[in-house]
């Protein structure tokens, strides 16, 4: 298949003209028409994206497959922002034969301006590496080019050109190795699986492995709607019986024995942005990859690539539409390829974790094997007998507000309490965190996530030593708290909003951070020019610009016992 991608309007529509002889229907979604080319026998199906800016899953599907670019430039637009990245991302999506259409002012172009981008574009394509490049004209020219020996009158370009281009060109051998999506499993006399083929081709008595667990069975017999076929291969919707049951579960990946997929927890990839909110090292987002679902966090982004000429940008976020090289790493293992060897198991979708909508696109370019030698240490003596010892049962209690609202002085009083009830506990706070462990980092937004990671990180440490841990950082997203939830098991984590409203604590102005901050002494301040998200389903709301702190740690006491966290 190739995929066509440009410019819209009048291109557009005058490439949709040249081959809409063809059958013209619409794919998923409406942002993909599908069209069949046909030359002297040959025939071609063409992918017809529109979108100039976005660049999202359906893309990617459509484009995944395909060895030939076709780009859509206007003359009047000529070799522009958008058409140097799709450049770009035609490189990395690896097409490997590029052709250029160059058109849409009405039946006439000037060869001038048609030379002209022709060149732009020769040159831009050797400057990001793309492979193979033909540039060609869909009109015919008004004015002769001078080398033509003066011969005048409109040279016309017909459609066949194009179409021998696409028709005629290799067909793409059957990419890859043999991968299933599993999407249910039956475990009756013999197991069967359902799934969708990713990849390459399967039949009748070859060996499978599952992956993670990696055990092995053969392939007894194969189902395609219903019919018993010997072969099945990619796009199938099968229904598979194992010779032996393994262990497998849905949402998890089956794979020929030879050209196994990679399994890992953490990978280098290539990542399209797309969410308006940048993206941040460090925040959690889903990911969806080959029907598997986990946690990922970008721990690293290497550098962002320009448009223009691939030069590698330093960057410490990536705003919408930007690429990026990055390291991922997964709360689970994944099983994966990199993306040339098997485009759909190779790319991967990430979405916010809050609202679930897609935040950014990647391709795999190979797994990361650092994570391989350090085997978390089985330890004998468990979260709960050290708890026992200490006759309490230990959690973390996370105080979140704006800077002054008074989490240090309540969490401090809570502290005080527990104290006098003869519990072990322990207080992080701001000022002991930032200048020891946190010194580092500052309040930038990218800074806070990293902040607030590390605390949840340490928390969770003292609640498996046995401790009743408090914390106290505005922890200003929603994110990096619903992280920090996730780190502890269920009814381990309060999270306790000290509510107070932005006058108040710009009023109380403890240490006189508000005031500078409206003078523009310090930026990034939280509340004047940062954002504080206020938690939607805190587990403890407390009033702290009115009621005074020992009522309000009475509450909070109360509540605890209350939620069974304290015996009275
Ligand atoms: S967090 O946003 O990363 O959670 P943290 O709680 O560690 O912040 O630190 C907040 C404290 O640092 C504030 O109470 C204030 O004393 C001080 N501070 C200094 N600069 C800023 C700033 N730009 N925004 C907020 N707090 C700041």
């Amino acid at each position: 298949m190739a995929v066509a991608w440009g410019h819209e309007g009048h291109i557009r529509d005058a490439f949709a003209g040249l081959i809409c002889s063809g059958d013209g229907s619409h794919g998923d979604g409406v942002e993909i028409e599908y069209f069949c080319c046909e030359f002297e026998g040959f025939s071609k199906p063409i992918a017809v994206i529109s979108g100039e800016e976005e660049f999202g899953a359906a893309h990617l599907q459509a484009a995944g497959d395909c060895v030939q670019g076709i780009l859509l430039i206007d003359v009047n637009r000529g070799v522009d922002k958008v058409i140097r990245r799709q450049c770009v991302i035609f490189k990395h999506i690896g097409i490997g034969h590029t052709i250029a259409v160059v058109g849409g002012d009405g039946p006439l172009l000037s060869r001038v301006r048609f030379d002209e981008i022709a060149n732009d574009l020769t040159d831009h394509a050797a400057r990001v590496g793309l492979d193979r490049l033909d540039v060609m004209p869909i009109a015919a020219f008004k004015d002769a080019a001078p080398s033509e020996g003066g011969r005048a009158g409109p040279d016309v370009i017909s459609a066949e050109k194009l179409f021998e281009l696409v028709a005629k060109d290799q067909p793409q051998a059957e990419k890859g190795d043999f991968r299933l999506a599993v999407r249910s499993v039956f475990r009756g006399d013999e197991m069967v699986l359902e799934g969708v083929v990713l990849g390459g081709t399967g039949s009748m008595g070859d060996p499978v492995v599952a992956l993670p667990s990696s055990e092995i069975a053969d392939i007894e017999q194969i189902e395609i709607e219903g019919a018993v076929r010997e072969r099945m291969q990619r796009g199938d919707r099968v229904s598979l019986a194992l010779s032996q049951a393994v262990n497998i579960s849905e949402g998890q990946v089956l794979s020929a024995l030879s050209g196994r997929p990679e399994v890992a927890d953490q990978i280098s990839a290539h990542l399209i942005w797309s969410d308006g909110a940048p993206m941040l090292p460090g925040r959690p987002y889903l990911i969806e990859l080959a029907g598997q679902k986990t946690v990922a966090t970008i721990t690293d982004l290497k550098y962002k690539l320009s448009f223009d000429n691939l030069q590698k940008i330093a960057g410490k976020r990536l705003h919408k539409g930007e690429l990026a090289l990055v390291n991922l790493s997964f709360v689970d293992e994944l099983t994966f390829d990199a993306y040339e060897r098997n485009a759909a198991t190779g790319y991967f979708v990430l979405r916010d974790k809050i609202s679930g909508a897609s935040a950014g696109l990647g391709l795999i370019r190979f797994g990361l094997r650092r994570a391989t030698n350090i085997h978390r240490q089985a330890i004998a003596l468990d979260v709960a007998a050290r708890a026992a010892s200490k006759k309490q049962r230990p959690c973390c209690i996370w105080f979140t507000g704006l800077s002054g609202s008074g989490k240090s002085t309540i969490a401090n009083a809570v502290e005080m309490r527990l104290h006098e009830m003869g519990r072990h506990t322990y207080l992080l706070d701001g000022d002991n965190v930032r200048h020891g462990l946190n010194r580092d980092l500052g309040f930038k937004d990218a800074d806070r996530v990293e902040n607030i990671r590390r605390i949840g990180e340490v928390a969770k440490l003292m609640v498996d030593a046995g401790l009743i841990v408090m914390t106290a950082f505005i922890s200003p997203f929603r994110s990096e708290r619903r992280m920090a939830r996730d780190l502890f098991g269920e009814g381990e984590f309060i999270e306790v909003f000290v509510d107070t409203p932005l006058d108040i604590c710009e009023a109380r102005d403890p240490k006189g951070l508000y005031k500078k901050a409206r003078a523009g002494e310090i930026a990034n301040f939280t509340g004047i020019d940062s954002a504080y998200e206020p938690p939607e389903a805190a587990d403890i709301v407390i009033d702290a610009g009115h009621v005074e702190v020992e009522k309000l740690v009475d509450n909070i006491i109360d509540e605890l016992i209350r939620k069974g966290m304290l015996q009275a």
